[in-house]
């Protein structure tokens, strides 16, 4: 393979932390004291992903009983050329990019379209940020990565203009299910300000379908699950110097129907004491006591859609799979 004729991969990488230690802000873990203080405790989701939790949720991608991320790489293959086709030449910015696995079917499509790839990456977990752009550098010779550590709010507030005719973000895997109505209106509004008029948000939203198959994709037999709920305990411990004993715990999901969604909590067996010291922060859990750790929405398609022309983003075209169990919705900022 000749290499003379592009530039060497590292310097077609740039990656910026906006989590490291020098622009780490004082408020770091604000929201650990909140959710750990109050009844019943909650945790954000986004502290499931430090490196080993990063790689326990790509071994749930493969998990035969967890449908979203097949399901929504299937739409992709099949149409990542008319999205490609009906965006032109854009920035390509991914929150939550993890290990770019579906970005591929993007990049392809840009590429065979002839144009310039441009990407950045966003994601709160370094190691696999890094690795997957040089892999993607190395296996698309003209591509540009400019990867930013970073949570999806930050990296939103401080996106650099771009040169390209367009900027598409996407979010995908239908993470957006994570954020409660609430959250959900703030988020978008973060993405309709980094957006220009005329530019692109492509989602992938997961959809309403049996209760069975749904808590299945939350318990799946070889406990990959559990231990990615579980993993959120030692992340806050060697973040914060806690001593969280992981094996008090034990994970329990089960699809709320009121809310349509699927909620992830960690069960306390027995009464303890934690205390987070960077934190300052102690805890009684009383046994039975349970952390809500995550939800994630199963939405309605058209009901999403006229949510999403409501904040700006008008829908332009809708991809779905043979069963309708996942969405792709590509919407462009009015
Ligand atoms: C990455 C947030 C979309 O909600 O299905 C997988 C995370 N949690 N198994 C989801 C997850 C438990 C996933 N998202």
């Amino acid at each position: 393979m000749s290499t003379f004729s592009q530039a060497p991969t590292k310097r077609r990488l740039q990656i910026e932390h906006l989590l490291s230690p020098q622009s780490a802000r004082t408020d770091d873990g604000d929201d650990v004291v909140r959710g750990l203080t109050q009844t019943p405790k909650t945790l954000p989701p986004r502290y499931f992903y430090d490196d080993r939790g990063s790689q326990l949720f790509e071994q749930i991608c493969d998990l035969p009983e967890y449908y979203p991320t097949r399901t929504e790489a299937a739409i992709l293959e099949q149409y990542a050329s008319e999205v490609a086709r009906m965006t032109g030449a854009c920035e390509l910015v991914e929150l939550g990019s993890g290990s770019s696995r579906k970005t591929r079917l993007l990049l392809d499509a840009y590429q065979d379209l002839g144009y310039s790839l441009r990407y950045v990456p966003i994601d709160v977990s370094a190691g696999i940020l890094q690795e997957s752009a040089e892999k993607l550098l190395e296996d698309y010779p003209s591509l540009q990565v400019r990867g930013l550590v970073s949570t999806y709010e930050q990296a939103l507030a401080q996106l650099q203009p771009t040169t390209l005719p367009a900027r598409m973000i996407f979010f995908l895997g239908s993470t957006i299910g994570n954020l409660n109505p609430q959250e959900c209106d703030r988020f978008l509004t973060q993405i309709t300000t980094a957006l220009e008029p005329g530019d692109y948000f492509l989602l992938g939203i997961d959809l309403q379908k049996p209760l069975e198959i749904l808590e299945a994709a939350y318990n799946d037999s070889q406990g990959i699950t559990a231990a990615f709920n579980l993993n959120m305990l030692n992340h806050l411990n060697w973040r914060f110097q806690g001593n969280f004993e992981p094996n008090l715990f034990k994970h329990w999901a089960f699809f709320n129907q009121e809310n349509s969604q699927i909620e992830m909590h960690l069960q306390c067996q027995q009464d303890c004491t934690v205390s987070l010291k960077a934190l300052d922060l102690t805890v009684n859990f009383s046994e039975g006591e349970t952390i809500h750790t995550e939800i994630s929405r199963k939405f309605n398609l058209e009901k999403m859609r006229q949510y999403l022309a409501k904040q700006g983003l008008q829908p332009l075209h809708t991809w779905t799979d043979k069963n309708d169990w996942f969405a792709l919705l590509l919407c462009q900022l009015q």
